[in-house]
């Protein structure tokens, strides 16, 4: 299945599961503070799902612009925004891998979007929803071409996941994610189950690229890496 399959089902349940998933609070001001460092105020964010952490941003005075694949995600989100009124934020329906934005960026951000580093049992390591690393490096440099010069890529960092994770939400609902994992490939299985049925069952595949390789990624796309930001919790070029 196709990742913008699995939002298009998802998208409904996703701000009552991510909440549970996710500190975007903490993260923000984690993200601010290598924000702050930066130049200026533009950001774009890829992957901005349902813009939870764009909105953060625009409430501290960032310019946002999000892009995401799925429609249905940015439905949610742009309700959302218009809720919130007042605030910079534009989103825009685009796969990453044809960004294609006449604008230029002070930084590029993945917050739990397509590109991601986990810190695993054995060490580092990228995980994607692009099927190879030649997509990855296709990615990577229409980053860099929406980047300023001195801009950021930064992407979250988020701990291996456990086999199986379960979560009961909204009253009578349950969501579990079991991973499979075979050498560089991970198959996710989300179910959501409404009273013991289940509603939404989606299989999504992922590929993880060892950190060594996506750093060769990154320098064939023009891009230093800087590495950890003091907290932990984002990888930044
Ligand atoms: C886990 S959600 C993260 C959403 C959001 N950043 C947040 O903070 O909650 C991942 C998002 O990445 C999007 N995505 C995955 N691959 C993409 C691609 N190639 N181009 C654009 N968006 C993509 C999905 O549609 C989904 O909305």
């Amino acid at each position: 299945m196709k990742h913008s399959q699995l939002y298009k089902e998802f998208a409904p349940f996703y701000d009552l599961i991510s909440a549970d998933y996710f500190s975007y609070e903490e993260d923000m001001k984690s993200l601010e503070h290598i924000l702050a460092q930066g130049s200026g105020k533009k950001v774009l964010e890829i992957g901005v799902g349902t813009a939870n952490a764009a909105i953060a941003l625009a409430k501290s005075g960032y310019d946002v612009t999000g892009i995401d694949c799925s429609g249905s995600m940015l439905d949610i989100a742009k309700k959302k925004v218009v809720e919130c009124s007042g605030l910079n934020i534009r989103l825009k329906k685009q796969d990453f891998l044809k960004l294609n934005l006449d604008d230029k960026f002070d930084s590029v951000l993945s917050y739990e979007g397509p590109l991601v580093l986990i810190n695993g049992k054995n060490g580092y390591y990228f995980e994607t929803y692009l099927n190879d690393e030649n997509e990855t490096l296709t990615g990577l440099t229409k980053m860099n071409d929406h980047l300023k010069d001195n801009g950021l890529l930064i992407m979250s960092v988020k701990n291996e996941r456990n086999e199986t994770r379960q979560l009961t939400f909204d009253g009578d609902k349950t969501y579990s994610a079991k991973v499979n994992q075979s050498y560089n490939n991970l198959r996710i299985t989300h179910t959501v189950t409404c009273k013991d049925e289940a509603i939404v069952v989606s299989v999504v595949d992922k590929r993880i690229i060892p950190f060594q390789n996506f750093n060769s990624l990154l320098q064939q796309a023009n891009f230093d890496a800087i590495g950890l930001d003091q907290t932990q919790k984002f990888y930044i070029a």
